[in-house]
């Protein structure tokens, strides 16, 4: 997510949004600007951290002069991190400045409509649209001119402008996206975070939806998007600056756990098809040779192998190709086949794990044509790949990968149904049915969430645990697998996640009376045969825990403990199955002690092989 900070006041603007900025690097980012008003619109902006960003302005402190300013850092979600879609985005006249978080969905269609009027749009963002939009209606009144654009943008965004002829004056959008006015003692900001600026103020109004913000040193006016003035409520920030950066989460872990269903939308947003028809341009590949592709390869490691195995599913299912998976660091010495008919799918969050990018650069040697499916614009594997499909979870600080894992499964079940849509195997309203089940996606993820207090007690029950088994059929398989490895990573128990159906071949040996069983039970074409493997454990004494969908009537008297998740389809069920597998590891791991962001022996993405 993108950082924003926004000040007006006696004070001169650029040093505190360099400390406002510095203060949300946290979050991530890939380039840095700052506009400033005083008289005239400066903008100073860079790819890279806020050192390169520094260094343009002249050092530390900078020179830049101006009492009212924006700055902003960057995770690009439309076009690479370079200097030129770094933001601030100015209009033709060079008189308006926008800064943004979130997504433009119908940035192309307003792009086409403002080149064919004329503009020179410089950047490839979806935000620079916003700053000629509010330049064709300015008449003097920049919130009016902003209000006025509002109904053609079609998203979810957090906006921030500010006019040359306006000096005093910053206006602030909300729509989905995060967009806080701070209260300070003759001056005002915004924030997409508190952290940004809570060392100017302690006193915020958090923006509703569709809310305009007028932010003067003197006076807010928040207003809806028809002009009307609705009262300030303000909130008193007690939190300290750490407990901020984590959204009053204690960890980094457990508030991107909670940040999936939010994570989820984005990444579904402005791709689940116009009139029925899914358009998954950004992959770069012309549907001829989507056509002539006659194998899948996934490879990947860890928790992204665990995304594509469930890709595998999906796939096979909905397209009818032979998807092959397999273990990075495995892939390239086992003299794989593959060629020109072959799609290799390379799933790495980072973009920088070593034996992902040496994997899909030997499937490349072999002329298969390769998709990255990753988190972070501009990676090293979305640079080396023919195309690339995002996942927009934002950046995830904690090492153990959490709404990364949701968002590579959602972004794999479209590339699914657009690749049925293209190869003919699905029809039209089938993949509008699909789709449907993706969107639902997010609310389902919100109720698995509210299995947290009960989750936490199974955590305390089981915290000492020397060995835990997961085990589940389909794609309760590739759920057991994730299940096992979020428990051992942060909590340094050890954990396997089975086959269901491989117990009696060995692993069954391990059950003796007390050793827990965490059994994926949701409702599946295979339930059945997993109902009988939690009998076959509970002869030999296991204390089984089961993940069933609500309101089954039979899984209460098989199972010691059931936790209900909603609904879904079984192609999408490690989506909402996977939420209280991470609980259960987030709160084992916190009741033993260890450090859920930063687990010893591991780094959040692996650049040595
Ligand atoms: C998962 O919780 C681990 N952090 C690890 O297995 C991770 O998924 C793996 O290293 C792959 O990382 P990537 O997605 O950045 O390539």
């Amino acid at each position: 997510m993108c950082g924003i900070v926004g000040y007006v006041g006696p004070e001169q603007a650029l040093p505190i949004l360099i400390e406002g900025l510095s203060r949300l690097e946290y979050r991530g980012y890939d380039s840095a600007g700052v506009a400033l008003v005083d008289g005239h619109l400066s903008v100073v902006k860079r790819a890279g951290k806020l050192s390169e960003l520094r260094a343009a302005l002249g050092g530390e402190e900078g020179t830049l002069p101006g009492h009212t300013g924006v700055g902003h850092t960057r995770w690009a979600t439309h076009g690479a991190p370079t200097d030129g879609n770094a933001h601030p985005h100015v209009d033709c006249s060079g008189k308006i400045a926008v800064i943004h978080n979130g997504i433009i969905e119908n940035f192309q269609q307003l792009r086409d409509e403002l080149t064919k009027a004329g503009h020179v749009l410089a950047s490839d963002t979806d935000t620079e649209c916003v700053a000629h939009l509010v330049e064709d209606a300015y008449e003097g009144d920049l919130a009016e001119a902003v209000r006025h654009v509002l109904p053609r943008l079609v998203g979810a965004y957090a906006l921030v402008a500010v006019h040359a002829d306006q000096p005093g004056l910053i206006v602030g959008v909300k729509v989905s996206s995060p967009l806080v006015v701070g209260l300070g003692e003759g001056e005002n900001l915004l924030a997409s975070d508190v952290p940004a600026i809570m060392q100017r103020t302690r006193r915020f109004v958090p923006l509703e939806e569709q809310r305009v913000a007028e932010v003067r040193a003197d006076s807010v006016r928040i207003t809806d998007f028809l002009g009307v003035e609705v009262p300030l409520e303000p909130m008193e920030v007690t939190w300290s600056l750490e407990a901020a950066e984590k959204g009053g989460f204690e960890d980094f872990m457990r508030k991107e756990i909670h940040e999936q269903p939010a994570a989820l939308a984005d990444t579904l947003r402005g791709r689940t098809g116009r009139g029925g028809r899914l358009a998954l341009d950004e992959i770069r590949m012309p549907e001829d040779r989507i056509r002539d592709v006659d194998k899948v390869f996934v490879v990947a490691c860890g928790t992204a192998f665990h995304s594509g195995l469930v890709a595998k599913y999906a796939i096979e299912h909905w397209v009818r190709l032979p998807v092959e998976i397999e273990i990075a660091s495995e892939f390239r010495y086992r003299d794989p086949v593959l060629d020109g008919h072959t799609l290799t799918l390379g799933v790495s969050q980072s973009g920088e794990t070593i034996d992902t990018l040496e994997a899909v650069r030997h499937a490349r040697r072999q002329g298969s044509h390769v998709l990255a499916i990753t988190n972070t614009v501009g990676s090293s594997i979305a640079r080396e790949s023919d195309g690339v499909l995002y996942t927009r979870a934002g950046p995830e600080r904690g090492v153990a990968a959490t709404k990364t894992f949701a968002t590579q499964m959602a972004a794999l079940h479209l590339l699914a149904l657009y690749l049925g849509q293209v190869r003919g195997t699905l029809f039209p309203e089938e993949v509008e049915e699909r789709v449907g089940l993706l969107r639902e996606l997010p609310s389902q993820v919100t109720r698995a969430l509210a299995l947290e207090p009960q989750v936490r007690e199974l955590a305390t029950r089981f915290q000492g645990a020397r060995d835990v088994l997961f085990i589940g059929r389909h794609t309760g398989y590739p759920a057991a697998l994730e299940g096992a490895l979020k428990l051992k990573e942060i909590s340094y128990i050890h954990a396997e996640g089975y086959p269901a159906g491989e117990l009696k071949h060995g692993p069954i040996a391990l059950v003796e009376p007390g050793v827990p069983v965490v059994a994926i039970a949701t409702e599946c074409h295979v339930r059945p045969k997993v109902l009988s493997n939690i009998q076959e454990v509970k002869a030999r004494g296991a204390e089984v825990i089961a993940i069933a969908t609500e309101g089954d009537p039979d899984i209460g008297m098989l199972a010691d403990h059931v936790l209900e998740v909603p609904r879904t389809h079984e192609l999408l069920s490690p989506v909402v199955v996977s939420v209280p597998l991470q609980l259960f590891a987030y709160h084992v791991a916190r009741l033993r002690g260890c450090d859920v962001d930063q687990p010893r022996n591991l780094a959040k993405s692996v650049t040595v092989e």
